[in-house]
């Protein structure tokens, strides 16, 4: 057993730093149908839809600052005698904006990628659906973010680090969605300890062994307040 924390964050991390979520009153879900905007087939049948949604976010996301969870989080990073692997649901920078290091399993904003030739670049902030790819020319360029019936990313890593981690912490989501919502009991078939950080009771709050329900700009500092003594 190491002394590996694994951290899984979500949009509720992200929302005091105004960035919206997706399944609270008003959130992305309620404005936008999940099927037009955060699927292959909504890409297919309409892409400047598509464009038109992650070009707003990208525009938002650019404009926030990362809130004291950030800022708490990297520290942890820093200042931990082992390591610290954040693994995050969220598409925004923040994360890195507080000085951290995060593995994207649902992509980045700031990154796009060809349909064609899977070739990746640092997105605009504005596409369109006729953008070329820089590298085979082809007009067939997306946000580099992972949709609904897409594999995540860095899958099996994760899968290593929560095989071998002490401590998993679950920040800001609702565990609705699958892989990220299974990735606690992993963690505790590994003999992990096991936390939730939310605003509020989710639907996976009984499979951690500790909850602390607030805030995340009040709850995260001090949690780390607390691992660093
Ligand atoms: N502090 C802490 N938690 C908060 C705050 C806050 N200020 N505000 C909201 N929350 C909590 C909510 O109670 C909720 O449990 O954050 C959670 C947000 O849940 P969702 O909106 O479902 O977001 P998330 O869990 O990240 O969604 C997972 O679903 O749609 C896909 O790809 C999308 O990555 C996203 C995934």
């Amino acid at each position: 057993m190491t002394d590996k924390i694994i951290v899984l964050t979500g949009a509720g991390l992200s929302a005091e730093s105004g960035l919206g979520t997706f399944r609270d009153e008003g959130g992305l879900w309620a404005q936008h149908r999940i099927e037009d905007v955060a699927t292959p087939e909504g890409f297919a049948r309409n892409p400047q839809l598509v464009h038109d949604f992650y070009n707003a976010r990208r525009a938002q996301a650019a404009e926030a600052s990362p809130n004291e969870a950030h800022v708490a989080l990297a520290e942890l990073q820093a200042r931990w005698s082992g390591e610290v692997v954040i693994v995050t649901q969220n598409v925004d920078g923040l994360h890195e904006a507080a000085g951290g290091v995060a593995l994207h399993m649902h992509g980045r904003l700031t990154g796009a990628l060809c349909n064609a030739c899977d070739h990746r670049w640092e997105a605009p902030m504005t596409m369109a659906p006729d953008d070329p790819c820089p590298a085979c020319g082809a007009r067939a360029t997306r946000p580099d973010v992972v949709w609904f019936g897409e594999m995540p990313y860095h899958m099996e890593e994760i899968a290593t680090h929560l095989a071998s981690c002490m401590l998993f912490a679950s920040i800001g989501t609702s565990g609705q969605v699958y892989p990220a919502a299974g990735f606690v009991q992993e963690a505790r078939l590994a003999g992990a300890e096991t936390v939730e950080l939310n605003l509020e009771p989710t639907d996976i709050s009984r499979a951690f062994a500790q909850r602390r329900f607030g805030t995340a700009s009040q709850v995260v500092p001090d949690w780390v307040a607390g691992l660093l003594g």
